[in-house]
C-alpha cells in the first residue's frame, strides 16, 4: 500500500479539527484510494510534534517546544502540507513562508488561511506550476460553501460572466439582526457581542475585508485573474443606520453584504458592498450565518449554492475535501502516463 505523509502548520481550532478528522478518516483513505495517509507533523507558533510512522489522536494534546517553522515541516518528509495559521492579507502572515518553501519543494499544499494567498497569490500559483505541486484552497474560499469547485469543475469550459457571493457569515448575521430588530449597526453589534455571536474585534468582517479577500481568491484562483486588493472597491456594513434598515424594510428589500465580480468589456471588475434584494430573490432567504454564491455563465445560465456548516468541523472537512481531490489526482497520474508514454 502506498503511503502519503501529511503535515499541518497552524494548530489552533481549525488545525486540530483537521487533524482529528483526518485520523478518523484513515480507514476510508485505505479502502477508497488504497493509500495509508499518515499525519507526520503538526506545529503551532512555538511547539509541535513529528513522527514518520504517523501521529495518533492521543499524542496531539502535548506539543514539544521548539518543533515549528518551515524547516521543521520540510524535515518531516511530508508530501502534503495543510496550512491553518493566522490570516493576515497585508503581510501574508506566517503561512507565506511555509507555502513558499513547500511549493518550491513540490509539496502539494492545502491552504486554509487567506492571508498568503491574497498577498502573494500569483507568485504562489507560479511556484506550484513550476514544481508541479497542487495548490488547493477550499478552506480559505468560504470553506463549507462550494465556490472554487463550482468554478473549476462544475462550470469547466464555460465563460463565467459574473460572480456574486454572500461570503461572510458574521456580517450576514448582523444585517439579519438589524433587519429583524430594526437596529442600526452599532446597536446590533453590541447585542451580537453580548450574546457571543460576534467576536470582540469584527472590523475585518464588518469593513468588508474578509469578503474582499475571498473574492480575490475566486478571481485569481477560480478565474485566472491577477487582481490585488487595490483593484477591489470595498464597502462594509458599519455605516448602516436604523433609518436605512427601516426604509429598505418598507420597500420589501433585504440587504446583504456581497462580493461581486463582473466582466465589463473583457475586464474583471471586483467590488464589495451592500446590495438589496426583493423577497422573491434566493439571496433574500440566505439567513443568519449562511453563505451563498451565484454564478452566471455564457452556456449554463445561473447557478446558486447556499451553505453553512458548524465550525471548525466544516472548514476541516473543506480542507480534507481538497485532500480527497489530491488523492484522486495522484491515483490518476500512473494511468495517464501509461496511456500517454513520454
Ligand atoms: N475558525 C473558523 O471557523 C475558520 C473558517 C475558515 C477559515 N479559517 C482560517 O483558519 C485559520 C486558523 O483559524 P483558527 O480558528 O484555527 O485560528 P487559531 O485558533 O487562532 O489558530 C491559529 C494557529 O496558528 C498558529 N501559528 C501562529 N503563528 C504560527 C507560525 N509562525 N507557525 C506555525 N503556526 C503558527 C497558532 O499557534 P499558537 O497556538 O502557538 O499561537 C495557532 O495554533 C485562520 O487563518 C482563519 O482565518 C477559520
Amino acid at each position: 500500500m502506498q503511503t502519503l505523509k501529511v503535515a499541518i502548520a497552524g494548530f489552533g481550532g481549525v488545525g486540530r479539527a483537521t487533524a482529528e478528522l483526518l485520523l478518523q478518516r484513515r480507514d476510508r483513505y485505505r479502502q477508497v484510494y488504497g493509500v495509508d495517509v499518515r499525519l507526520v507533523a503538526v506545529c503551532g507558533s512555538r511547539a509541535g510534534l513529528a513522527d514518520a510512522n504517523g501521529l495518533q489522536a492521543g499524542q496531539l494534546a502535548a506539543l514539544q517546544p521548539g518543533l515549528t517553522g518551515p524547516a521543521f515541516i520540510a524535515a518531516s518528509g511530508a508530501s502534503v502540507l495543510i496550512e491553518a495559521g493566522p490570516s493576515d492579507f497585508r503581510s501574508g502572515g506566517p503561512g507565506l513562508a511555509y507555502l513558499r518553501e513547500a511549493l518550491a519543494a513540490g509539496q502539494d499544499c492545502i491552504v486554509i488561511s487567506k492571508g498568503a494567498l491574497v498577498h502573494s497569490g500569483p507568485q504562489l500559483r507560479e511556484l506550484a506550476r513550476a514544481s508541479g505541486a497542487m495548490l488547493k484552497l477550499s478552506g480559505a474560499a468560504a470553506a463549507a460553501l462550494p465556490t472554487l469547485d463550482l468554478l473549476q469543475h462544475s462550470l469547466a469550459g464555460c465563460q463565467v460572466l459574473a460572480v456574486e457571493g454572500i461570503l461572510n457569515a458574521t456580517t450576514n448575521y448582523l444585517l439579519d439582526a438589524m433587519r429583524t430588530q430594526g437596529l442600526g449597526f452599532d446597536a446590533a453589534l453590541r447585542e451580537a457581542q453580548a450574546g457571543g455571536f460576534a467576536e470582540a474585534d469584527t472590523r475585518n468582517d464588518t469593513e468588508g475585508w474578509d469578503t474582499a479577500c475571498k473574492l480575490l481568491l475566486l478571481a485569481n484562483f477560480g478565474l485566472g485573474a491577477d487582481l490585488t486588493m487595490e483593484d477591489v472597491d470595498v464597502e462594509g456594513i458599519h455605516a448602516v443606520t436604523a433609518q436605512r434598515i427601516d426604509s429598505w424594510a418598507k420597500q420589501g428589500l433585504v440587504p446583504r453584504l456581497v462580493g461581486r465580480l463582473e466582466r465589463v468589456n473583457g475586464t474583471l471588475r471586483a467590488s464589495v458592498g451592500i446590495k438589496t434584494y426583493p423577497l422573491s430573490d434566493p439571496f433574500a432567504q440566505v439567513n443568519g450565518k449562511n453563505k451563498a454564491i451565484r454564478l452566471s455563465s455564457d452556456a449554463m445560465g445561473e447557478t446558486i449554492a447556499i451553505g453553512c456548516g458548524v465550525e471548525p468541523l466544516a472548514t476541516a472537512a473543506a480542507a480534507l475535501k481538497d485532500l480527497e481531490h489530491i488523492l484522486q489526482a495522484r491515483a490518476a497520474r500512473p494511468a495517464l502516463s501509461k496511456d500517454h508514454p513520454a
